[in-house]
């Protein structure tokens, strides 16, 4: 089967994936309400086609903190890539640079930022990072992505520890012999491997590394200590989109991290309005969630983001075909969106605005 559409590709990775590690990838926390509710919040909006407009030209283009991308899109953060490819996150960086995507390199990358950046020499790269209680290792990565060519730091903050997820407690996840967070020190994720039943490796890891104390007052040290972009990802109330800003942040993600943290966190699209109404225009927000057409992208676009992040298709492209796969899940999210543009009378990307949208339907059922 050659994937037409990003469940496509979904079905493909699910037949060659072990089954607790598709769990690992699909999995919310708690009764998975959040990551039912990304799904279901793009289908809230319906796109208002405009008409005989010169649509012979559409450009998605855009550039972000310096870097030129094809589409406003990237690959959200991801642990572990090598759990579904042995190349991990090389295979990805290429796929991203050749698809003209921004990657979001995780904190628990399978390999080093440095092979990382080698992979794809001059391309658009952040790094993620998790707040660990060492801070000399928070520095040293620091210091390591500066000179590898990192463009701008992400710090997630939705993660004082890691969400209740019941599919991982169940299997006992823990990571396989062989793979390892290749940027921390082995003493650091060990604990990642010992399961037992009815716990997950990953949540207990989190205890014991994530400093659950930190506050507001702990990013100027993190702010002192690089003079990358900080993007805080993980961000959603307009309360504390104002609180990043006069803390000396440069941008947002709004993003309740695939439904894998606070089960009952809104999706994305709900609150976007709002965090970009609060926040200076030259300040970027990029939203995540539920993405899995190209109309979503245009629908996230219009609500105001300035680029959207794709997570699981880009696992799952990379599970059944490597870089290849990874870029052709990239590749058909920009497609999709020209496609959009196109057929929607909107061939800019500022033709994507608020009233590109109205919601649908007026009277919505709550996602089960
Ligand atoms: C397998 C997996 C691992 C993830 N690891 C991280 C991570 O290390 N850091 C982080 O900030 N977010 C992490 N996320 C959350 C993603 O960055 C993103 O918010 C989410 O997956 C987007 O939703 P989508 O998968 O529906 O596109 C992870 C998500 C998945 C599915």
């Amino acid at each position: 089967m050659v994937p037409l559409t990003l469940a496509e590709h979904g079905e493909l990775a699910k037949g060659r994936l072990p089954a607790v590690i598709w769990d690992f990838f699909e999995g919310g926390a708690g009764a998975e309400w959040s990551r039912r509710a990304n799904l279901a919040a793009w289908r809230r909006h319906v796109l208002r086609p405009r008409v005989l407009v010169d649509v012979s030209a559409p450009d998605c283009g855009t550039e972000l903190f310096g870097d030129r991308l094809a589409a406003p899109f990237g690959v959200a953060p991801m642990a572990y890539h090598q759990l579904a490819h042995p190349d991990g996150e090389c295979a990805t960086a290429r796929a991203a640079s050749e698809a003209g995507a921004l990657l979001i390199v995780s904190i628990f990358a399978s390999r080093t930022l440095e092979q990382i950046a080698a992979a794809a020499p001059g391309a658009a790269r952040w790094l993620q990072l998790y707040w660990l209680r060492d801070r000399e290792a928070l520095t040293a990565l620091v210091r390591r992505a500066e000179q590898a060519d990192y463009r701008a730091l992400v710090l997630t903050v939705d993660a004082p520890k890691v969400g209740r997820r019941l599919r991982d407690l169940r299997n006992a996840f823990a990571l396989p012999a062989g793979l390892a967070a290749a940027n921390l020190d082995a003493e650091l994720t060990s604990s990642a491997r010992q399961s037992a039943t009815g716990r997950s490796g990953i949540e207990e890891h989190s205890r014991q590394q994530f400093d659950p104390s930190i506050t507001w007052a702990d990013l100027a040290w993190l702010r002192q200590r690089t003079r990358l972009p900080l993007v805080l990802k993980g961000v959603l109330t307009a309360e504390d989109a104002r609180l990043a800003v006069e803390h000396g942040v440069d941008g947002l993600i709004v993003s309740n991290h695939g439904g894998r943290q606070l089960d009952g966190a809104p999706p994305a699209p709900a609150v976007l309005p709002e965090i970009v109404d609060a926040v200076p225009a030259d300040h970027p927000v990029l939203v995540d969630g539920g993405l899995r057409h190209g109309t979503d992208l245009a629908k996230a676009l219009a609500l105001g983001a300035r680029a959207a992040l794709v997570g699981r298709p880009v696992l799952w492209g990379l599970a059944h075909g490597g870089a290849d796969g990874a870029r052709a899940v990239l590749d058909l999210v920009r497609e999709e969106l020209l496609d959009t543009m196109v057929l929607a009378g909107r061939p800019t990307l500022a033709d994507l605005d608020r009233d590109a949208l109205a919601p649908w339907p007026a009277t919505a059922a709550a996602p089960r």
